[in-house]
């Protein structure tokens, strides 16, 4: 069952294993992340900033998400594969159900959706499905990308927060944006897994998103670390592919297919 595989996460969280999480958004992305031992693979709403070209997360839809989900469980068959239920699509728990079965059929091994709502992880659990929470900075939900829970009042209810879901009975919970000293007692507090980002180093685990690790697009940011630029590999890839068609050095004769010898005179007769 969905929760049976999630058990894995939470022995590592016991043995001090820290768990590497990476977001994923179609088939070769999720190849490379799977031959590169990536724990789990969120195909986050970030795909539709990230890849789509949206304003912002507020413009996903399921549709988006379960394309998403479909390309990169056809990439990676056996990876564990979590799928964000995008914005307005967990108001009630009926609704929660029916769109958590449409990411589950397209591949997602557990779904994430953000906020506080132990009604909706009830629902979810009881339907079947292992669920992810997501706290602190909720971009579906928070338009302004700051941190949270910076004053203690907040920092407070982040933890009651945190508590309350999991004994709605989430299986892991994603910590956004948040002080590391808040990070780590959620996470002490917790039998759960927590994965954070810019949360700091005391967390059970880590999320990035890949176009930042990438260097795909441009965005800085303070919690990421870039690995590639493969954004100024792209350009330069395409930059070189229209010199040389302008100076017609593309296609080569290496690249171009001749006709067989003996149909040649024929033809041209
Ligand atoms: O959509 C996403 O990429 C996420 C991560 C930032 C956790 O939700
Ligand atoms: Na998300």
């Amino acid at each position: 069952s969905m929760a049976d595989k999630a058990a894995r996460f939470a022995e590592m969280k016991r043995r001090g294993e820290p768990i590497a999480m990476l977001t994923a958004y179609d088939a070769p992305m999720a190849r490379a992340e799977a031959a590169a031992r990536v724990d789990i693979l969120l195909v986050g709403d970030s795909v539709g900033t990230n890849m789509l070209g949206y304003a912002s997360e507020q413009e996903v839809t399921l549709a988006d998400m379960a394309h998403h989900t479909r390309a990169v469980r056809r990439g990676a068959p056996d990876a564990f594969v979590i799928s964000d239920l995008p914005v307005a699509t967990y108001e009630t728990p009926t609704e929660a159900v029916a769109n958590a079965r449409v990411l589950a059929e397209a591949g997602a091994d557990m779904v994430k959706f953000e906020g506080c709502r132990p009604a909706i992880v009830e629902a979810l659990v009881g339907a079947g499905f292992a669920v992810c929470g997501h706290l602190g900075l909720e971009p579906q939900h928070h338009a302004e990308k700051r941190l949270k829970g910076k004053q203690a009042g907040e920092a407070h209810q982040l933890v009651e927060a945190a508590l309350t879901m999991e004994k709605a009975g989430i299986a892991m919970l994603v910590l956004e944006l948040i002080p590391e000293e808040v990070a780590e007692i959620v996470t002490q507090r917790l039998k759960v897994p927590t994965i954070g980002i810019g949360a700091g180093r005391a967390t059970d685990g880590q999320v990035l998103v890949i176009c930042d690790v990438l260097g795909y697009t441009k965005a800085a940011f303070r919690h990421n670390k870039r690995y590639a630029e493969v954004g100024e590999t792209m350009e330069a890839a395409a930059r070189a592919y229209v010199g040389d068609v302008h100076s017609k050095a593309f296609p080569a004769a290496a690249n171009a297919f001749p006709m067989n010898k003996e149909q040649l005179p024929e033809f041209l007769a």
